[in-house]
């Protein structure tokens, strides 16, 4: 799965992360590939004080003016600041890292608590019909991520506890066709698809592969599963 989405899809799922984590005033979040900080911002609207570390400057330099009372860092995800934080969260970046144990390790070392998301399997998101229109023929590569059991033995590989491992729904809405395809057409998978195959004939099929998740207004509603894990690192001896 990628991260595309129409603008806004993640407010649920962080909304999602701040409620099973209890994040409020006061809170001390770490928040790990915060990206252009929506998270970060959603947290700090509740009172929580946030640093962010991401590896994409540019990324955080929109944090940071998102964010202007946090703290915002160039920083592997593997190597965060010491803390202590309650919560560390890691919102859609562990299957972008090359060793997510590593990373929900550090992530232990620093905070009391953990909260980690990713994308549920293929067929638990609808937007698995866009990929699989633009590249019908590319074999998936399922994340080891999406299966929970795998999450879960990451999880305890890491040396946390799991304490939950909830299951969001999160809606991908487009008001209409040019919302849709706008955004998609200009990705690099869509991109190679109409260099082999033509602007319409991918026009037509990504139309035909969404129309079963036609609103009735012109628009589409795709919905996809995510994973939301919390942990606690684990006590040892004693
Ligand atoms: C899909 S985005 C998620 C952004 C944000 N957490 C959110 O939910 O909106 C993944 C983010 O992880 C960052 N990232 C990828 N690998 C990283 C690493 N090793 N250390 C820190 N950040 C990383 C990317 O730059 C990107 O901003």
């Amino acid at each position: 799965m990628s991260d595309e989405g129409p603008s806004g899809w993640g407010a649920p799922l962080h909304e999602a992360v701040l409620d099973a984590t209890a994040v409020g005033a006061g809170t001390r979040l770490l928040d790990l590939g915060c990206g252009t900080g929506l998270l970060a911002r959603a947290a700090a609207g509740r009172g929580a004080a946030v640093t962010g570390v991401d590896l994409d400057d540019g990324a955080v330099e929109q944090a940071a003016a998102a964010v202007p009372e946090g703290t915002f860092l160039v920083r592997h995800a593997q190597d965060p600041p010491p803390g202590p934080f309650d919560v560390v969260a890691a919102v859609q970046l562990l299957m972008h890292v090359a060793d997510p144990v590593a990373v929900l390790h550090r992530a232990g070392r620093v905070g009391a608590v953990v909260a980690a998301t990713v994308w549920g399997r293929d067929s638990e998101c609808d937007l698995r019909v866009l990929q699989e229109a633009l590249a019908p023929r590319r074999p998936q590569r399922p994340a080891a991520v999406s299966e929970p059991a795998r999450l879960r033995a990451m999880a305890e590989r890491a040396g946390l506890v799991v304490e939950r491992l909830d299951e969001v729904v999160v809606p991908f809405d487009y008001a209409d066709e040019d919302e849709l395809l706008r955004p998609l057409l200009a990705t690099p998978v869509a991109r190679a698809a109409v260099q082999r195959s033509g602007a319409d004939a991918v026009r037509d099929s990504v139309l035909e592969a969404v129309e079963s998740f036609g609103t009735g207004d012109g628009g589409y509603r795709l919905e996809n599963l995510f994973r939301v894990l919390v942990a606690r690192p684990r006590v040892s001896g004693g």
